[in-house]
């Protein structure tokens, strides 16, 4: 069967490229191994999926170059995707910090993708497993479901993160097989672990924080786990964090510690710093803070201030991250440099295409890694 496009991946890029190039009057065929489309989408955002951030702009986004996603972006905008989920009538509300839900479910979103390619003439195969990949005259796939010739070839099987559902570096080696370079590639928006000891006392709690990793800081909620720090806060600094390196958290973000501690002393010298400190914080973390019981009154300025440092600037090495068995995307992919930016085409190969995820393009947590999936399959949809 020969084809004008043939997409590998019906995920949220893959399905929103094929029903693009559809309506603009290419035969396409989206081909995925799993046994239905769209999965990550339908489990995203807790079953409402984060489709898109109001606020979305190339400053929310990880890459080589950080200029790369600005043409994309530029050309399909969150509002038009806004657009496309009002014309289908799909409820939805702001969240927080811009992020837009759907109110009822995930599905709505996949049922969309799906009903509006098949609409304009595109083909689904699911659970077509692709054997190789080659290249004569176009491309040749053999795959579980037989042999289809697409003029051109759109990668779009998104990075590593959850294996269990279908996840592979399928698109890492279509590129290497091609001879175009792909960056390292790490779990991102992902727990932080700290091993043995960590925050076991903790496990449950939750708080306003501010977490720093390198040159970035992100300020909303963390949480305590048994294995060690989650949360957005927590997810955000991942994709900036290394091995090795510590992060920085302030646990009072709204407050100076150094007033509240001393306006604490002169009110209330006898109290302990633990009790001062359950004022502004949960109890448990007061506690495992400042575990001494002795009063708030014995403490000179400098201690307070040492411990108004230690709440602002609260230093943590992780051990680890909890991989991509967790992790929301993957960091890194198919080098940016090798593509073109308008298009999403292969510079060395023109009629090969990357979208989506399988690029080295990372978004925020917050509807961003979607947003890109829709204006990159857009944008290589008008090239195809
Ligand atoms: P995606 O992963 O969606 O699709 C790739 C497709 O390729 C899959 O259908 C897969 O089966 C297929 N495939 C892989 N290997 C293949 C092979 N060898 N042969 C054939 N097919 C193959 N983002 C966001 O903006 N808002 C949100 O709310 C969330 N929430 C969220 C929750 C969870 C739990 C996760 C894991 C991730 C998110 N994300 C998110 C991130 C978002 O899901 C992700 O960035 C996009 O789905 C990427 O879209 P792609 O189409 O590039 O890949």
């Amino acid at each position: 069967m020969q084809y004008d496009v043939i997409i590998i991946g019906a995920g949220a890029a893959g399905l929103f490229c094929g029903l693009n190039a559809a309506r603009l009057g290419k035969s396409v065929l989206v081909l995925d191994h799993a046994k239905a489309p769209g999965e990550k989408i339908r489990i995203s955002g807790g079953g409402r999926c984060n489709f898109t951030n109001l606020h979305t702009a190339p400053e929310n986004f990880l890459s080589g170059n950080r200029h790369f996603v600005k043409s994309a972006l530029r050309r399909y905008t969150q509002y038009d995707f806004i657009e496309m989920i009002d014309a289908h009538e799909i409820p939805w509300h702001e969240k927080t910090l811009g992020q837009l839900f759907c109110d009822g479910s995930a599905k709505q979103i996949v049922a969309m993708l799906v009903n509006e390619l098949a609409k304009a003439g595109g083909e689904l195969r699911t659970g077509c497993g692709i054997r190789t990949v080659g290249r004569s005259d176009g491309f040749t796939l053999t795959t579980e479901q037989g042999t289809f010739r697409g003029a051109a070839l759109v990668i779009a099987t998104g990075g590593k993160s959850i294996p269990k559902m279908g996840a592979t570096g399928f698109g890492y080696e279509i590129a290497r097989q091609f001879g175009l370079p792909v960056t390292d590639i790490r779990p991102a928006l992902v727990p932080l672990t700290f091993g043995e000891g960590g925050f076991g006392a903790l496990a449950g709690l939750s708080l306003d924080a501010s977490v720093a990793a390198g040159a970035a800081r992100f300020r909303e909620g963390l949480l305590f786990t048994h294995r060690g720090l989650s949360g957005p806060s927590i997810l955000q600094a991942s994709s900036y964090w290394r091995e090795g390196d510590g992060i920085r958290v302030d646990v009072l973000p709204s407050d100076d510690a150094f007033e509240v501690l001393r306006n604490a002393r002169q009110s209330a010298g006898r109290q302990t710093v633990r009790t001062a400190l359950s004022a502004v914080l949960p109890k448990r973390l007061a506690a495992y803070l400042a575990p001494e019981d002795g009063n708030i009154a014995d403490l000179n300025d400098a201690a307070l201030r040492a411990l108004a440092d230690r709440l602002h600037n609260w230093q943590l090495i992780p051990s680890g991250s909890e991989g991509y068995r967790t992790a929301e995307v993957t960091l890194g992919g198919v080098d940016t440099d090798a593509l073109d930016s308008r298009t999403m085409a292969a510079k060395s190969m023109p009629d090969l295409y990357f979208i989506g995820e399988v690029v080295d393009v990372t978004g925020w947590l917050g509807g961003y890694n979607f947003q890109w999936a829709w204006s990159s399959g857009w944008a290589a949809a008008q090239a195809l």
